[in-house]
């Protein structure tokens, strides 16, 4: 994928310089936006994307769609467990305060926003994205970002690397849950927000191998997020899921460990 970093055209010294620290640190070029638009920036050039820098935030962008970082519906959710109501991820994944949880598929940190806020500052979130754009958007966000109470995230830790490697390197029972959300095969809405996301994310379905792995990292559970009726969790061999009752609707897997 061919892409650079340049800024919004009504940018200044310290825009310029955020720019030039993101081409650094992602290794790609940098591009000093002159008076032309994001459209003709990209097709002069023949770039698949633009990572512009704007005032307050990141944004990838090309002709006509837009990804930057947003908590998504974690603010809803997380209001709606504090509340009391029965939410689907947290009967699955049981987690609790203090707890730790490996998020091997953490994307735009959506569902790791919602661990965080349940395990609290005495509990860790660690997430593991293999896409460095998808990394850096989520890294960047999380540190800009204030949760409903007015405070920064401070424990969750964005890893850019495969679950694959990063838990190869995990010891036994390190983790307390286990955490996987892959890509859908068929997108269920159409917006251009996810299909960008889509064009950078990897597609990779799980294997039992890795879930064998997962098993000996957590120490009580492997949770894993699918659509009803699209298979893998039978394919996997796994029988015990919570969440919705349609065909298409989100449900969450679960392996409990037996020592
Ligand atoms: C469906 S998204 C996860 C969304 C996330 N749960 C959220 O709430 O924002 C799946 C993410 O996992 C990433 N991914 C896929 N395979 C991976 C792997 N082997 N290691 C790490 N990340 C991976 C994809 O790039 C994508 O960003």
């Amino acid at each position: 994928m061919k892409i650079a970093v340049t800024t919004t055209r009504e940018s200044d010294e310290i825009l310029n310089n955020k720019a030039k620290v993101i081409s650094k640190d992602l290794n790609i070029p940098y591009i000093k936006r002159e008076n032309y638009s994001i459209r003709k920036t990209i097709i002069e050039d023949d770039f698949d994307y633009l990572l512009v820098v704007e005032k307050d935030r990141i944004v990838i962008k090309n002709e006509d769609s837009t990804l930057f970082w947003h908590p998504s519906m974690a603010e809803f959710k997380i209001k709606s467990i504090k509340q009391g109501d029965n939410v689907a991820i947290m009967e699955a994944t049981q987690l609790e305060e203090g707890d730790s949880i490996l998020d091997c598929t953490l994307g735009l940190a959506g569902d790791a926003l919602i661990f965080s806020a349940i395990v609290g500052k005495s509990g860790s979130v660690v997430g593991t994205e293999v896409n460095k754009y998808i990394a850096y958007l989520c890294k960047c966000g999380l540190e800009n970002y204030t949760d409903i109470n007015g405070e920064s995230i401070t424990n969750i830790k964005v890893i850019n690397e495969s679950y694959e490697k990063y838990l190869s390197k995990q010891s036994d029972n390190s983790f307390d849950v286990v955490y996987f959300d892959p890509m859908f095969k068929e997108p269920n809405k159409k917006s251009t927000s996810i299909n960008s996301f889509r064009d950078f994310a990897r597609h990779r379905g799980l294997t039992r191998e890795i879930i064998l792995e997962a098993l000996r990292v957590c120490k009580k559970r492997v949770v894993i997020k699918e659509r009803r009726g699209f298979n893998d969790l039978d394919n996997l061999g796994i029988g015990k899921y919570y969440g919705g009752k349609k065909n298409g609707s989100i449900i969450y897997g679960v392996i409990e460990k037996k020592i």
